[in-house]
């Protein structure tokens, strides 16, 4: 600092004695930018514009003053105005790439980037901005080509072999991902975020030892970075890959993994929801009730609750369906017509299911097929019949039958295609005490409790 302030001191000092001498310009403005004073590096670049229009130096100058301090507009001016005067010169095109790529607009700093490899097709840093570049679009094989290039034109770069080693690994090479990290630990053996990305690399191939000895490397050189220690926490975690980046089950984790097999085949009803009905129908097996499914169709989300229930001993599953398409429906509050999910029977819904001991079949209109279970107390129901009459049929039958602790659990309510299971929830909800408890699967979901 001490060597810059009196270098500064005596470039002041000379452009008092030679105000129009374009180095002594070029000087001062350089050594107020290291000294952090743009503002002051700007007004001399201008001074320096005045006296030589057509110099990319001055250009350059005022460009960078400008981005230092975060006026981007200003700065993409001032370099295309550097561009019209040299239209050759490959290092305005990388400016007004990095100025563009700071605004967001990838197409046209990679434009930008591409002009200038053009005019400069060995500079190994325009390769690597165009890389990173790509990458931010999600173009990542041609950002490893870019990156590749940058490393072949400089092989002892680390810079730009760790980011070929990025890119290889966010690619899923892993093989050469890993090759590449360790040529880069070999040009700079004290750079943490290397050995961090070699870490992260041995993970994804399941070399869990290893991996933890690099990420300690990583640590060790930079003690106080949270997320190489956040990484090395993460490692110890068995189901890790179930990460993404929250705790995600319904992934395949353990149990869920073997009982969602029955439904995927034959249900509309994605993981994550069935996650939901899995959590929700083991935590009512205490309870001791009965389980219902209204809307069956093929037999998916019935199979995979049969089966959590024959598990557990657990209780009766009843299941409700025309097994044969949806009834009359309401034009002016439902999507769905009359006839759609024709294509099962309950036949075919039988053998998917099986546990026959445990399964008992209602087949035609609800709320016609309550008839008679008036005196059921139900733990757990399931209703997935996506129209309006058809889900207040469902409420009214079987909120009140619902067991203290007990949960209904609405497939539809939140999907646009079927807004009558909304309203019908929302209306039958409204003014009791239970509250519908929305989820971001698309389900809402009831609970009983007590009072
Ligand atoms: C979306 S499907 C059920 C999907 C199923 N849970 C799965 O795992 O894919 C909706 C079902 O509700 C049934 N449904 C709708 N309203 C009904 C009613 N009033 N009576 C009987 N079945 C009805 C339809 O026949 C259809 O099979």
């Amino acid at each position: 600092m001490e060597l810059i302030n009196s270098e500064l001191d005596e470039a002041r000092q000379a452009a008092e004695r030679s105000p129009t001498d374009q180095r002594v310009m070029g000087t001062l403005a350089s050594l107020l930018q290291k000294n952090g004073d743009f503002e002051q590096a700007e007004q001399v670049c201008r001074r320096w514009i005045e006296l030589v229009p057509a110099g990319p130096g001055a250009h350059a100058g005022l460009v960078s003053c400008l981005a230092q301090q975060g006026r981007l507009d200003e700065a993409i001016e001032a370099v295309q105005r550097a561009i019209e005067i040299a239209p050759d010169h490959a290092q305005f095109q990388a400016q007004l790439g990095h100025l563009l790529l700071r605004k967001n607009d990838r197409r046209s700093a990679e434009q930008a980037y591409r002009f200038a490899i053009a005019r400069a097709p060995d500079t190994p840093t325009f390769h690597s901005a165009l890389a990173h570049c790509l990458s931010q679009q999600g173009r990542v094989g041609e950002a490893v080509s870019s990156a590749q290039r940058a490393v072949e034109i400089n092989p002892d770069n680390f810079h730009f072999k760790l980011q070929l080693a990025n890119l290889l690994l966010l690619g899923g090479d892993l093989s050469g991902a890993e090759q590449a990290f360790r040529r880069a630990i070999a040009l700079a053996p004290d750079v943490p975020a290397a050995h961090a990305g070699l870490g992260s690399c041995l993970t994804k191939q399941g070399r869990e030892g290893e991996a933890v000895a690099a990420v300690q490397r990583a640590i060790e050189i930079a003690p106080d970075n949270a997320h190489y220690r956040n990484q090395l926490r993460a490692l110890s975690i068995p189901d890790r890959d179930l990460y993404r980046p929250l705790f995600s089950p319904w992934l395949g984790s353990g149990e869920f993994r073997e009982v969602y097999q029955r439904a995927a085949p034959r249900s509309l009803v994605d993981p994550t929801r069935c996650y939901v009905l899995y959590a929700l129908a083991k935590q009512a097996l205490h309870l001791g009730g009965e389980y219902w499914e209204c809307g069956v169709y093929k037999g998916g989300t019935a199979a995979m609750i049969a089966e959590i229930l024959s598990r557990y001993n657990g209780p009766q599953l009843r299941l409700f369906d025309t097994f044969a398409g949806m009834p009359e429906t309401d034009t002016s509050r439902d999507l769905h017509k009359a006839g759609d999910f024709a294509d099962t029977s309950l036949n075919a819904v039988r053998q998917h299911v099986g546990h026959e001991r445990l399964v008992s079949y209602h087949e035609g209109f609800i709320p016609d097929t309550f008839g008679g279970l008036e005196g059921s107390s139900i733990a757990f129901a399931h209703v997935d019949v996506d129209i309006y009459q058809s889900v207040l049929d469902c409420c009214e039958f079987i909120f009140p039958r619902l067991m203290q602790g007990g949960f209904m659990v609405f497939d539809d309510y939140g999907f646009p295609s079927c807004p009558g299971a909304r309203a019908a929830v929302d209306g039958f909800f409204q003014g009791t005490s239970a509250f519908p408890l929305v989820l971001s699967t698309g389900q809402a979901a009831v609970f009983k409790s007590l009072g």
